[in-house]
């Protein structure tokens, strides 16, 4: 097949900042008359792999294709355009991706003018790329994160020249505004505030695959959580990969904690927002969160180890006991506070003491939900350098040890809600038992209970009568 290939990526270039200001682009559509004559009774289908960016960039492009003029689907075999928006963290998240990819071989055996699209963070890792062109034909597009926009000139060029496209660019990246988007949920919507990421924790391939941490701006985030709410949107989460340090780039003494009061003043009734850094976390923001009651009282803050060695060579900046300090600080001023955290196990040459320190530390903070990981070495991060002398056993052995302990205290925390009575955001109905919805509280607790599928998208109150260790069973009570 004839290639055109724009950009390969480059790990040199995007571990590359620069302090040339972020450019702010207002973009319109380039849409060709000969694609949207073909898109008509055309269906699409996205896959999405990965964190709530991905999410956001997968809505982005369901907004472009709707534009375009393609229709959803949810089966990717009957589908002509079929887009893998990929993630990078982890290897297992790559290898599910891999398998994908190969399943997808049928499809264009059987249908060559069906486009498979891989785009994400895994496009943006110059070995990925290397491997889909020299083993995976079927893969006749490869865009990047950067580029999201150019997808209706992308699709043009390997429709109607039957061309394998490549363009990848590595760079800093720019703030695209006034993007379509088709939402996949009616009633809570992530809002990116930010993009990019500029603290290169050694483990973390994000800083590559997303470029530079810059903010929108905030008139942009308020009109857009203005018109949600307008439009009956009862919760946004505010994205980005560290929202404390939200502003820094801008150069207009913009702080997040300002940015999460303004949010908090347009009422809409409950608003999230993920991920903090221990590290720039204000006490302006511990204030602003304590004084507004549509900021729910939930916090995800990643401690990624207890062992301040191990903290230090992972390069987070902050100690053991300062992530502890701010624990508690916060649940002190943050009435019902529920945390939850990320923790990695088996980080090269983490030792049994480095281990036996995150347990320590991971029951004095009694969180109320965790993500758990085992190290996975990422191509062209400084910790992938690393010669580790751990065994795979033990790192096994570790991370079950770790999510035992770590179900003590969710356990504990589930089963304080017993007899209580709380708001929750009703979601959707069971796929299992078509008669139990099931939502969340404002703490972000998922609660499973009896009610009418009229009730979506409702915030009722529900009195928990039952716990597991990651949900609850409740009962609607009459307000
Ligand atoms: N290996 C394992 N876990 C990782 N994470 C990020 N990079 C890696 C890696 N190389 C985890 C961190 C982060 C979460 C999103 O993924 O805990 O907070
Ligand atoms: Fe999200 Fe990181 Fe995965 Fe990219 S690599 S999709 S930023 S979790």
């Amino acid at each position: 097949m004839k290639e055109s290939l724009y950009n390969i990526p480059s790990l040199k270039e995007a571990k590359k900042r620069t302090r040339n200001p972020v450019t702010i682009r207002r973009e319109s559509l380039k849409i060709s008359a000969r694609l949207k004559e073909f898109a008509h009774d055309k269906k699409y289908f996205i896959r999405t792999y990965g964190c709530q960016a991905n999410v956001v960039d997968s809505e982005t492009m369901a907004g472009i294709l709707d534009e375009i003029g393609f229709v959803s689907s949810d089966d990717p075999n009957t589908s002509d355009v079929v887009i893998l928006n990929t993630c990078a963290v982890r290897e297992n998240a790559e290898d599910k991706v891999f398998g994908e990819v190969g399943s997808l071989k049928r499809l264009y055996n059987n249908n060559k003018d069906v486009v498979i699209a891989l785009c994400g963070c895994m496009a943006q890792e110059p070995h990925v790329v290397e491997k889909i062109r020299l083993k995976y034909p079927q893969v006749n597009l490869i865009f990047g994160t950067h580029n999201i926009a150019s997808l209706p000139i992308l699709l043009d060029e390997t429709i109607f020249d039957k061309r394998r496209v490549i363009d990848v660019p590595s760079c800093e990246g720019e703030v695209i505004e006034n993007l379509p988007l088709s939402r996949s949920e009616k009633y809570k919507a992530f809002v990116n505030i930010m993009y990019g990421c500029d603290k290169f924790c050694t483990y973390c391939i994000v800083p590559y695959t997303r470029g530079k941490q810059r903010s929108r701006k905030k008139e942009d985030i308020l009109k857009e959580v203005l018109d949600l709410k307008e439009k009956g949107y009862k919760e946004v989460t505010l994205l980005g990969q560290n929202v404390n340090a939200y502003g820094k780039d801008l150069n207009e003494n913009e702080t997040f904690a300002s940015l999460l009061e303004e949010v908090a003043k347009t009422n809409i009734e409950r608003i999230r927002f993920t991920t903090s850094h221990p590290w720039d976390f204000s006490d302006e923001m511990i204030h602003v969160i304590a004084s507004y009651k549509n900021i729910m009282p939930y916090i995800h803050l990643p401690m990624q180890s207890g062992s301040n060695s191990i903290l230090q060579k992972m390069g987070r900046r902050y100690t053991i006991e300062s992530y502890l300090e701010l624990v508690k600080k916060l649940k002190k001023e943050v009435k019902d506070l529920a945390l939850s955290t990320d923790i990695i196990v088996g980080f090269p040459n983490e030792s049994e003491e480095d281990f036996l320190d995150t347990l320590k530390a991971v029951k004095e903070c009694e969180f109320d939900s965790a993500f758990t990981f085992i190290y996975s070495p990422r191509v062209g991060t400084p910790a992938a350098e690393i010669e580790d002398s751990i065994s795979k056993e033990t790192k096994s052995r570790r991370f079950n040890e770790l999510v035992k302990t770590l179900e003590e205290s969710i356990s504990k925390k589930a089963n304080s809600y017993i007899g209580g009575t709380y708001k929750v955001l009703v979601d959707t109905i069971s796929k299992k038992d078509t008669s139990m919805l099931s939502g969340y509280t404002e703490t972000n607790k998922l609660v499973n209970f009896k009610g009418d599928s009229s009730l979506i998208g409702k915030i009722v109150l529900v009195k928990i009568i039952a716990s597991h260790t990651y949900s609850l069973i409740g009962e609607i009570v009459d307000e």
